[in-house]
Formats: C-alpha cells, structure tokens, sequence
C-alpha cells in the first residue's frame, strides 16, 4: 500500500467514540426489511461490511415513529418491538465483529406519494405542502405536525441508545422532510420555522436540543446534508461560504457533533476559488468532525491504476487524492456506499494492496446484493 493510503486506516474519534479507521459505510437504503422489520439477514449484511474492514456503519435510513415517515413498507422502521427486536440483532452482530454503528433516523416528509407506507390514510408532511418548488401538493404541517416528529426524533434517539447504537445520524439531505425545511423552493412558511436559511434550520435545531434532552451530552450526532436534491441535482442551499456559515452556525449551536456532507462526487470544489469540497467547507467554518463521500472507488481510473492495470495512467489516483486530503485534514471520514455494496470486503483489499482483487462497480450488481 502507497504511505498515503495508510491515513485512512488511521484511528479517530468521533465525539469520544472510537473508530479504528477512517473508512464508514455509507446510509444506503435496501427495501429488505418486511413489514418494517430487520431480520437475521439484514444483521449479516452489517456484520460481512464491518468484516470487511470499515471502522462505522451508518445504517440504511430507517423511519422514525410518526404515522406519515415511511413511503415503504420494506423499509425498516425505527420504533415499536418487533422493529426494534431486529435492530438489536444488527447492533449486537456488528459489536460482536468489533464494529461501530449508528442509525440513521428518516422522515420522507412529502417524497410520499399519498397510499404509500405504513399508514396510507395519513397525509403526507411537508413545510409548506409542496413535493418541489412550485408543486403544492398537500396542506402544510400544522403546529401539532411539527410538534410530533420532533418527538418522533426524539424517541427513536433514545431507543438508539438503548439499543446499544453508538450514536445516531439524522437524515437532513436530499430534499427529504428536514431537507425541506432548508430548502427555500420547499419552505415557504411564514411562522419560525420559515424564514432565512438560518431560520429555516430551525425545525433540525428543535429536533437535536429534543435529541440531546433524551440522550444527554455524551452521545454523537452525526447531521447528514446536501446541496443537492433528488427533485433538482442542481439546487443548493448556500450559494457562498458566507451562506453556508449561516446554516451551519444554529446547527453546531443546537450541538450537532459531526457534519456528514453528502455529494456526488467528493473531488469537486463547493465553491470557486478554492479546492474544498463541502465536508471541507463545513469542517472550516465550524471546526467540527465532517464525513465526505461521493463515487470513492467508482471511477475506473481507480481500480486500473492501483492494480497496475493501466500502465498509461498518469497522476494521482483518486483514492490517492483522496487519502492525501483526508491527511491535510480537510475532512476527517470518508463513507463509501456503492463500492462497498457491491464488494464488502472493499476496505480490507485497500489496505492489504489486493487491488486486483475489487469487484467492480455496476449498476446492474445493485439489484442482488446481499
Ligand atoms: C442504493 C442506494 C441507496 C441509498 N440510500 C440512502 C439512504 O437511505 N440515505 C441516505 O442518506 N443516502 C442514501 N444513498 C446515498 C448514499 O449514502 C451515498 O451518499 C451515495 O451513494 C454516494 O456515495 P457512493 O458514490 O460511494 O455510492 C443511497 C445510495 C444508493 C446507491
């Protein structure tokens, strides 16, 4: 292995939590779970990653107990005891392989399409009613909606806890229900929970003092946020630093312990004038714990040049890139999500040199995994 590759096998701690490496799964949703329950298999899916090498799993998103948080039926939920029976195994099976987990907590807010999930008859939820910008689709959350899914949060955080999880992630990104509320073409409130891009980080700041009450000081949590959204890859919430220092600063207020800043592609510059990327960003303006991600180990200059595959190619490699960004500190984790879906044993090849041996990435390979 090249020297620079070692600093993602390096430890780190994450609000007083432990990781042997830098390297964590990314939340990565499978539809596997019937009737909202993990079963043994889903526990051995965990436990095949962590024995694959990777220091954190984050949890595929599973739904908190508000009748409107799930648009799936096979999507694992986060609350009442057969859910949770489930979850237990997933915690006890990744401790037993001498990993570290946490869940992360879901509301699809308006990406449920009326029928769907648990619950059918229920409304869906939303800031201002709308699925995108200009798309009102339902009547917005109430007051008393508002009031619910905090303590929904809230609730699943504390069974997070005593469950045995090591902290949880709440899922703020991709234009799902907190995502709404940051975003101004999906929240048009007038009452505090509107407003601007500070005032509209409101709703996640009630939900993590809500989370902190239940759990105390001592326990981590990860945010989870993008620029991007499903309903528009292009949007984003600051269009400058100075922006993106307004949204951040109510959050780290509130006690959000690391950022998980997702992209598509960890290589590309947040803002002009500067290489940083988001997690980078992010990490500068609040000096916090930021986990990047985005297409690591998917680009085929990767596999071909570390195997020696491709004697033509010039320059560094991007995990290469990568590792030497995470050495200058300017992001301190970085998740993988497809590479280690469709090769769970992706960390232990990296740091073993056995580049030969990766599974390649397809799109195709999703469908099957196991
Ligand atoms: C099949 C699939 C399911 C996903 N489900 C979730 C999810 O439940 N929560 C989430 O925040 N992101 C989810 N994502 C996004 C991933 O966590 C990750 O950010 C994205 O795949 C980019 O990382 P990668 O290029 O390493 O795959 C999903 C991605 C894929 C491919």
């Amino acid at each position: 292995m090249s020297s620079v590759l070692n600093t993602l096998f390096s430890p780190f701690e994450l609000a007083g939590l432990p990781l042997d490496n830098r390297l964590v799964m990314a939340p990565m949703t499978r539809s596997l779970s019937p009737g909202g329950v993990p079963g043994s298999d889903v526990a051995a899916y965990y436990r095949r990653r962590v024995e694959g090498g990777l220091g954190l799993v984050i949890t595929e998103g599973t739904t908190i107990g508000d009748p409107s948080a799930s648009s799936d039926i096979n999507v694992p939920e986060f609350y009442g005891q057969n859910p949770l029976a489930g979850w237990k195994k997933v915690v006890d099976e990744v401790h037993d392989a001498g990993g570290k987990i946490m869940p992360q907590l879901w509301h699809v807010g308006s990406m449920r399409r009326p029928g769907q999930g648990h619950h059918p008859d229920v409304q869906s939820a939303s800031p201002s009613g709308m699925t995108s910008p200009g798309k009102k689709k339902f009547e917005p959350m109430t007051a008393g909606d508002i009031e619910r899914a905090i303590t929904a949060f809230a609730d699943a955080a504390r069974e997070a806890q005593d469950l045995g999880f090591d902290g949880i992630e709440i899922h703020g990104a991709h234009g799902y229900l907190i995502d709404q509320f940051f975003w101004a073409g999906t929240n048009e409130r007038t009452d505090e929970y509107g407003g601007s891009l500070s005032q509209r980080t409101k709703f996640v700041t009630d939900i993590v003092r809500a989370i902190r009450a239940e759990v105390g000081s001592n326990y981590p949590i990860v945010l989870r946020y993008s620029q991007w959204k499903q309903q528009d890859f292009e949007a984003r919430l600051a269009e400058t630093p100075n922006e993106l220092a307004s949204f951040l600063e109510p959050l780290v207020d509130a006690g959000i312990d690391a950022f998980h800043c997702s992209t598509r592609r960890f290589w590309e510059p947040e803002f002009e004038g500067s290489d940083l990327n988001l997690a980078g960003w992010t990490k500068k303006l609040t000096g916090k714990t930021t986990i990047t991600v985005g297409s690591v180990g998917l680009d085929d200059e990767f596999v071909s040049s570390l195997s020696g595959k491709n004697a033509d190619t010039s320059g560094v490699s991007r995990i290469e890139e990568l590792a030497k960004r995470l050495d200058r500190e300017e992001f301190d984790l970085i998740a993988v999500g497809r590479a280690v879906l469709v090769d769970p044993q992706w960390a232990n090849k990296i740091r073993d040199s056995r580049f030969d041996e990766l599974e390649p990435y397809t799109p195709e390979a999703l469908g099957f995994l196991s």
